[in-house]
């Protein structure tokens, strides 16, 4: 039987250039918290995420590694998917790009887009970031830099296809402004509107020649479908989309949500929705675009090797621990920050002691002063209703805030309950009423409420924090978890007996722990990959290079060339000139006195019209953050030898 209510929610679909880092884990975490919910409340979801596994930086990485692509990313899927158990996702469906399937409906897309005169044959001329795959114009590509994640774009000519964008934007702009609730949150859509489309859109260059790794356009293999296009359709080849098996496109599409970080709202916003008006498709209902978790303050990439991996976090502080905070910290719709302290100290005092405090210590009166067994409601009071009552209403503001897909404000409304129960006792003072004979019916009604609290919070927090909802409901002995069974405060069983269970979140010593976590960050440090070694020489090669030891005698900038600086050296007598690209590691005085390095045969050359007699010795690291000339530590006549 199907059910009508269908709930269709995706993730992007990961690079596997690297292992995934805490932030790309966000967005996952905070996809199944929403799956999840759907499901309690009754629809039929399907959740899908994956990964996009073309592409030239992947290729390029292979090849260093010296594997095949498909090897390389059948690892690091691996990994990802390992992830994914650990963070306790329910993603119904994982895609590869990689995947025949998803090869064939990317194949007959273009075809067809082809064929219908959307897609046409010219030449690209350019600039393009690897590290993001994105080509830019020379109005994006400011100073020379990728637009998104600041590092240099390189140019980029060659034969390619390309889409008529322009065609599609003045329906896209229309669709934006009739459908507010596509583009969230609200500003994204100004953002996308007024940056992109209202000054018109370029036709997007759809193929490569250049790289191998893509699927190749069925008709002129020379060509590899560009990454965006090909990544695109996993949302509706994972369906079945134009395959003889298209139940679950016809059933789940259009999407309810894509969740996407912010990096990526532009393709998913106009280019996607284009593909699919050319296809003669609906657009999906929803676009959300989240901030990005900093770290520290700062923007963490797998380029940067800033990152937080999950795995670690996972195994010091449960998977429960990491959800909460990713879905709690990051406010709705802009950047959180990952920190480890407040991290620490937020697992403390909400985990720990709010709900593990108010679990244990519930069923620890129930055991000292019942045997552990549910009392029955017998004895109210007034006071009662406030807790009943906001446990009544938790549902739908829950319910309101997932709506608005403002998870934080749904733990909120969770944690409004649960502070309240632990207010509750502390009004109610059960260690008193224990004392007096005659108000054991009080104290069982007590008691009763806070387990039917706990009862509440559980069922609710059950699509974030899957494990503990299922601990407290153990621990409970809870037989009814519905999303229906929190609409009545009468779901507790009286008569049931309780044992002690195991603290759910234990208290975490934060200097201790802070210091471990330092201890463990230092050992993590990423080494640096060596370059690969050049081929191998003999020692008369080695013996052509004729190294001097010489002494810098004077030293200045080179007008107009930042990173330059002339040098004068001694070389037995002869002085030389010298033009280093040594300036921002060195000032003049700083070299002035010492004893270098110089290739002393080098043919001379002209630089920045100063003409340079030989070369200065220095070693650095690949990315040229530090760097050092090479120096003899005490004096040494000029002229010396170095073999
Ligand atoms: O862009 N904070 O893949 P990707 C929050 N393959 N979220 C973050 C984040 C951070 N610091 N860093 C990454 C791609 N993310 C494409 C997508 S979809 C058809 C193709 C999350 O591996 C965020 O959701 O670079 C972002 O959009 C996604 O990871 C990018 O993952
Ligand atoms: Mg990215």
């Amino acid at each position: 039987m199907s059910n009508e209510k269908t709930y269709y929610i995706t993730t992007p679909i990961y690079y596997p250039s690297a292992k995934l880092h805490i932030g790309n884990t966000y967005t996952t975490v905070a996809a199944d918290a929403l799956a999840r919910y759907k499901r309690l409340t009754g629809y039929d979801v399907m959740f899908l995420t994956g990964t996009d596994e073309h592409g030239q930086k992947i290729q390029r990485i292979a090849e260093e590694k010296g594997v095949t692509p498909k090897d390389y990313v059948d690892e690091i899927v691996a990994g990802i998917q390992d992830l994914w158990k650990l963070m306790n996702i329910s993603y119904d469906k994982f895609i590869r790009t990689t995947d025949d399937y998803h090869k064939k409906t990317v194949q007959k897309i273009f075809k067809q887009l082809y064929d219908q005169g959307d897609i046409y044959k010219g030449a690209y001329e350019g600039w393009y970031c690897t590290p993001c795959e994105s080509f830019w114009t020379d109005t994006q590509a400011v100073d020379g830099k990728c637009p998104d994640c600041g590092r240099p774009v390189e140019t980029a000519k060659e034969e390619a296809y390309f889409f008529k964008m322009s065609k599609y934007a003045d329906r896209l702009i229309e669709y934006i402004e009739t459908h507010p609730e596509f583009i969230q949150p609200e500003s994204r859509k100004n953002e996308m509107l007024n940056n992109f489309l209202r000054p018109g859109l370029q036709d997007l260059c759809i193929s490569r020649t250049t790289f191998t790794w893509g699927i190749p356009v069925e008709f002129d293999p020379d060509h590899v479908v560009y990454v965006w296009m090909d990544a695109l359709s996993n949302y509706i080849s994972a369906l079945g989309f134009d395959s003889d098996n298209d139940q679950l496109y016809k059933k789940y599409w259009p999407c309810d949500v894509h969740l996407v970080g912010k990096d990526i709202i532009r393709f998913h916003t106009i280019y996607w929705p284009i593909f699919l008006m050319a296809l003669g498709q609906e657009l999906p209902k929803q676009v959300f675009g989240h901030g990005w978790l900093l770290v520290d303050g700062g923007k963490m990439s797998k380029s940067k090797g800033n990152v937080v991996d999950p795995v670690v976090l996972v195994n010091h502080f449960g998977t429960d621990a990491v959800r909460y905070y990713l879905l709690h910290e990051i406010p709705f719709g802009s950047d959180g920050n990952f920190n480890s302290e407040i991290f620490i100290k937020k697992v403390n005092s909400d985990l720990a002691n709010d709900l593990g405090n108010l679990l244990s210590r519930t069923t620890a009166m129930v055991i000292k002063y019942f045997d552990g067994v549910i009392q029955p409601p017998t004895d109210k009071e007034d006071i009662d209703n406030e807790l009943i009552n906001i446990a009544l209403d938790m549902p739908k503001k829950v319910e309101a805030a997932i709506n608005e897909l403002n998870l934080p404000q749904a733990l909120d409304e969770i944690w409004t309950l649960i502070r309240r129960a632990n207010k509750y006792i502390d009004e109610t003072t059960p260690w008193i009423l224990a004392k007096d004979e005659d108000k054991k019916a009080r104290l069982g009604t007590v008691l009763y409420n806070l387990i039917e609290a706990l009862r509440f919070a559980s069922v609710a927090v059950s699509s974030f924090l899957p494990e503990t909802g299922t601990k407290i409901q153990e621990q409970l002995k809870v037989d009814v978890a519905t999303w229906d069974s929190i609409s009545a405060f009468d779901g507790t069983q009286a008569g049931v007996t309780l044992e002690k269970g195991d603290v759910i979140f234990p208290r975490i010593d934060v200097e201790a722990k802070l210091a471990e976590f330092e201890a463990l960050k230092e050992a993590e440090q990423p080494k640096q990959q060596m370059q690969p070694l050049k081929e191998e020489i003999s020692i008369e090669d080695f013996e052509k290079i004729d190294l001097r030891v010489v002494k810098v005698l004077a030293c200045e900038p080179v007008k107009g060339a930042k990173k330059l600086l002339k040098l004068k050296v001694d070389l037995a007598g002869e002085e030389r000139q010298v033009i280093s690209g040594i300036a921002q590691y060195y000032k003049p005085e700083d070299l002035i006195g010492k004893y270098v390095v110089l290739v002393a045969n080098l043919k001379a050359a002209k630089l920045r019209g100063e003409i340079s007699q030989g070369m200065i010795l220095a070693a650095s690291t690949d990315d040229d953050s530090k760097l050092f000339t090479v120096t003899i530590p005490e004096e040494l006549p000029t002229g010396s030898q170095v073999r």
